[in-house]
């Protein structure tokens, strides 16, 4: 059985989906504040919070691999406690969702958490694998309202580019790790194809939807007091420093999902092409 923490979120629900349909058993674990629990034959949904290790003993009885997905920067979790649960529990191989800036930014603020639980993961004793994703192309969904009552994207930083990565491409790559050997010891990082600003995501976005979208590039300030509204300040900030002055290493398109998937990542405009009726 594969416990898959964060089961509800936009890697969560697609790992969950994909490991029930190729046959094996899941459990999907999420408070279910934000979203109701997957539904399906295979999944068995359990509640419990990653911030109360006791409360995912239930879930981890059982397990042989655990997707570890914490949501925002991790700093309510206490990994070792949590790794150890598992290993009592029987898990022998963790696979970690962790994030590219955990490598290229370890002692911001934001990541610091992620870069400390990679650590704990690493010399926890079971067989392990981190995942670094960059950049979601599932951030964009932040555009619906303006988009839906407006027809118009704010964004700050129009014109930096960056290779977002498909959050199903993450999943595929969560599921090879959790149920191949192969993967051990190894830390991925998760790119897109190729690199898009925002101004071309928009243009993008706006072919899909057969229409135009006006783009209004907003200030650093006005960015992050929206973002204010959904994360925790020091989250805002390192997000917002990665997408107005990235580091050499988070503009770099990595081989790594091709290398795992034997295809190649999904690109900005196909991971459009199957979300834009959520932006219509
Ligand atoms: N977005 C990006 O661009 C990006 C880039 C790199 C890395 N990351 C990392 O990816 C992770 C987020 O992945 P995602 O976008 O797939 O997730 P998501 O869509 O934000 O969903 C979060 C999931 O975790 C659950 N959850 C939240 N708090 C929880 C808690 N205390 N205990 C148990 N479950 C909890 C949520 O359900 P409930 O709320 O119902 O519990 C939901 O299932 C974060 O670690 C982030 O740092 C994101």
């Amino acid at each position: 059985m594969i416990v898959v923490t964060g089961a509800t979120g936009n890697v969560g629900r697609s790992l969950v989906e994909s490991l029930a349909e190729s046959g094996h058993a899941v459990t999907a674990v999420s408070r279910g504040v934000s979203s109701p629990p997957p539904s399906r034959p295979g999944v068995t949904p359990i509640a419990a919070d990653l911030a109360d290790v006791d409360s995912l003993i239930p879930a981890l009885k059982g397990a042989d691999a655990l997707y570890l997905l914490v949501s925002g920067a991790g700093a309510h979790v206490d990994g070792e406690a949590l790794l150890q649960a598992a290993a009592d529990a029987g898990v022998s191989r963790v696979v970690l969702q962790s994030s590219q800036a955990a490598g290229t930014r370890p002692d911001a603020v934001s990541h610091a958490p992620l870069a400390a639980l990679e650590e704990t993961v690493r010399s926890s004793g079971l067989e392990w694998t981190v995942l670094r994703p960059g950049g979601f192309a599932t951030n964009t969904f932040a555009w619906i309202p303006s988009i839906r009552a407006q027809r118009t994207v704010f964004s700050p930083f129009g014109d930096v580019a960056l290779p977002a990565v498909d959050p199903l491409d993450i999943a595929e790559v969560a599921a090879a790790a959790l149920t191949d050997t192969g993967h051990s010891g190894q830390t991925y990082v998760l790119t897109g194809p190729e690199a898009t600003s925002p101004r071309q995501r928009a243009q993008i976005l706006a072919a899909a939807l057969g229409e135009p979208l006006e783009f209004v590039e907003v200030t650093r300030e006005q960015a992050r007091e929206q973002m204010l509204r959904q994360m925790p300040e020091s989250v805002a900030d390192g997000t917002l420093d990665i997408l107005g002055q990235p580091l050499p290493e988070e503009l770099r398109i990595s081989p790594d999902v091709e290398k795992v998937l034997g295809r190649p990542a999904t690109s900005f405009a196909s991971w459009v092409g199957r979300s834009v009726d959520a932006f219509g």
